[in-house]
């Protein structure tokens, strides 16, 4: 089985991928900047394949899909969570700003979903899982560019899963909670207070945790077109 991971160089993508490495999947383990990272990850893995890409660039995208159809010959899993984050009052957010965080956690995962959707329709089998948040739900104040992509995202999924499903093709959402990444280490002390806060719990989320959570909804039949909320704030 052959799972492709976008963004799996650090933080929950990089969790992911070992999560399925440990499972005896072969892993295409995917950066953009953070090459030596992305290989620490890859070492870890027993068979592992390590490939860049913007994910912005669809023909960044499609060659990096062919390459994985080349060396392996399928893709079963497909895991969008490159993503970024920016936090900025809807006032003070500019175009430019806007246009990345879309064309990042929107038109990425779009084009990662389309160049690998095309090889799971001659399989006749795949599971797309796409990382969205929690934002994408209820918005969030300070995040109006974020939650904007991550909304996106869930109608991107939506919409796959009811094209898809006629090829046995499953596509699902999946909502961390707020983990202590470089993502969320690097947002504003206010933003992490709030988000323990809010948390039932009172405790971050574990990328260990998601990552164990995605193996697991991978290997599942019979469920597509829905969203799995592992945040532990009430909606
Ligand atoms: N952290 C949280 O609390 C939280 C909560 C809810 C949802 N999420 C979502 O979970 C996912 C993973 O988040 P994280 O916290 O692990 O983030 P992270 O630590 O900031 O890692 C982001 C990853 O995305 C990749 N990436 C960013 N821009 C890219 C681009 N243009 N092209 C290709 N790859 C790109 C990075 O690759 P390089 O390092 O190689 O550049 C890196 O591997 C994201 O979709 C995020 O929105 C996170």
């Amino acid at each position: 089985m052959v799972c492709l991971i976008t963004g799996s160089s650090r933080g929950l993508g990089s969790a992911i991928a070992v999560a399925f490495g440990k499972k005896g999947y072969r892993v295409v383990v995917h950066y953009k900047e953070r090459k030596e990272e992305a290989l620490q990850v890859a070492s870890l893995i027993k068979e592992s394949l390590l490939l860049g890409a913007d994910v912005r660039n669809s023909g960044e995208v499609t060659a990096l899909v062919n390459e994985v159809i080349k060396r392996w010959g399928r893709i079963d899993v497909l895991v969008n969570n490159a993503g970024m984050t920016k936090e900025s009052l809807l006032l003070k957010t500019s175009e430019k700003d806007f246009d990345e965080m879309l064309e990042i956690n929107v038109k990425g995962s779009f084009n990662f979903m389309r160049a690998a959707s095309r090889y799971m329709t001659e399989q006749k089998n795949g599971h797309i899982i796409n990382i969205s948040s929690i934002a994408g739900l209820k918005g969030k104040a300070g995040l109006s560019a974020y939650a904007a992509s991550k909304a996106g995202l869930l109608g991107l999924t939506f919409s796959a899963a009811r094209e898809l499903s006629e090829y046995n093709i499953m596509v699902n959402a999946v909502l961390p909670g707020y983990m202590l990444t470089d993502m969320g280490i690097n947002s504003s002390d206010g933003a992490k207070e709030k988000a323990l806060n809010e948390s039932l719990l009172k405790k971050f989320a574990s990328p260990d945790a998601v990552a164990e959570f995605i193996c697991c909804l991978a290997e599942t039949t019979g469920v597509t077109g829905q969203i799995f909320n592992l945040d532990s704030r009430v909606l």
